[in-house]
């Protein structure tokens, strides 16, 4: 089977490639760096030592996807490719409405044009906006995500699902992820973003190798039992093989429509991260606890039952692997940079 992936080279994208590369998929990788690193290129060819197709292109770019499709007989895409920085879709809403709506239309207008049908799409638990079930479930009404980011999520899965009513030949499965963290375990490969990260494991490893000074903790009056926020993390090798099952699904299923929660289930504070990070990698961290963060959600938590059920899916690796394996790639980082 051959699986074009867009954004193959980005932190959740490359995860899923080396995935797909040990389950004997075929890939073609199409990525245009805006938000990932081309030596990822050679890092997935280290870690599976197995061959790929790879284009550099813009995925909103129609002319790309045709030569593409016309060069390689697809049977199926996984669709990463996206801006997906919150705070940064606060600031630029048209850059992301214009960048992820575009990209997903001239990616599904493409599909059709060849025939191509089967697609998994890369969703968000921020579909779920201001939800204020304990746990999500892929059934309650979704709330309305707090940023623009969140909104072209909701966006694209109501695309898909209008296509699937116009053409029920679809085979359509929407995984929405909670929040992905840790990297593979060579350290090859993590989650590396440009600039000062928003998200909480990134900003930590910079805190740990003392590249920033000081992690704050936004917000302790939280009603949680410790008064941070609460959150369901998943280890990113875990969400990637969440993907070759809903593939696995796709190709044994009869065409359809569906969505699952790519989380643990479990919820995590940010204190009981920082702390669990602390122990593992024998460490301490400089934090400070500050004012809350607008937007935040005191708890967001998957119910990943239905994953379990239909794709017989389920987080294997634990929180202490997260904080690990997350600590062990930005060492390699490091150390890669300083030609050790
Ligand atoms: C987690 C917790 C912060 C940074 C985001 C996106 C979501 C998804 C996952 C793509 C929160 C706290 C953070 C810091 C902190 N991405 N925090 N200090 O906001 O749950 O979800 O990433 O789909 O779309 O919204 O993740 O890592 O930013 O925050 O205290 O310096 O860590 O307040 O409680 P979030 P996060």
């Amino acid at each position: 089977m051959k699986i074009l992936v867009t954004g193959g080279c980005g932190y959740i994208g490359s995860h899923t490639v080396i995935e797909l590369l040990e389950n004997n998929y075929e890939v073609i990788i199409i990525d245009n760096f805006s938000n990932s690193k081309r030596d990822v290129l050679d890092k997935i060819k280290i870690i599976t030592n197995k061959n790929f197709i790879f284009y550099e292109g813009d995925v909103c770019d129609n002319s790309i996807l045709e030569k593409i499709f016309s060069e390689n007989f697809i049977d199926g895409v996984i669709h990463f490719a996206g801006f997906k920085a919150v705070g940064e879709s606060v600031e630029k809403p048209l850059m992301y409405y214009r960048n992820n709506l575009d990209a997903t239309l001239s990616l599904l207008e493409t599909m059709n044009k060849f025939n191509c049908k089967k697609i998994v799409f890369s969703s968000s638990a921020t579909v779920y906006g201001d939800a204020k079930e304990a746990k999500f479930v892929e059934t309650i009404k979704k709330g309305t995500p707090s940023n623009p980011y969140g909104k072209t999520k909701t966006v694209i899965e109501d695309i898909l699902e209008d296509l699937y009513t116009s053409d029920p030949t679809w085979s359509i499965t929407m995984l929405r992820y909670f929040n992905p963290v840790g990297s593979h375990a060579s350290g090859l490969i993590g989650d590396d973003p440009s600039g000062i990260p928003n998200n909480l494991m990134p900003y930590i490893l910079r805190v740990a190798v003392g590249e920033l000074e000081c992690l704050t903790i936004f917000g302790n009056d939280y009603d949680t039992p410790d008064g941070t926020c609460i959150r369901d993390y998943i280890h990113v090798v875990d969400l990637a093989k969440g993907h070759i099952k809903a593939l696995d699904q796709l190709f044994n299923l009869e065409s359809g429509i569906k969505i699952y929660n790519l989380g643990s289930g479990k919820g995590v504070s940010v204190t009981e991260i920082v702390t669990t990070f602390e122990r593992v990698n024998n460490l301490k961290l400089n934090y400070r606890y500050g004012e809350r963060r607008s937007g935040d959600l005191p708890n967001i938590c998957a119910d990943p039952s239905l994953a379990l059920k239909e794709l017989n899916w389920k987080t294997e690796k634990t929180l202490e692997d997260m904080c690990k394996d997350a600590y062990n790639f930005i060492q390699m980082q490091k150390n890669s940079i300083k030609g050790d």
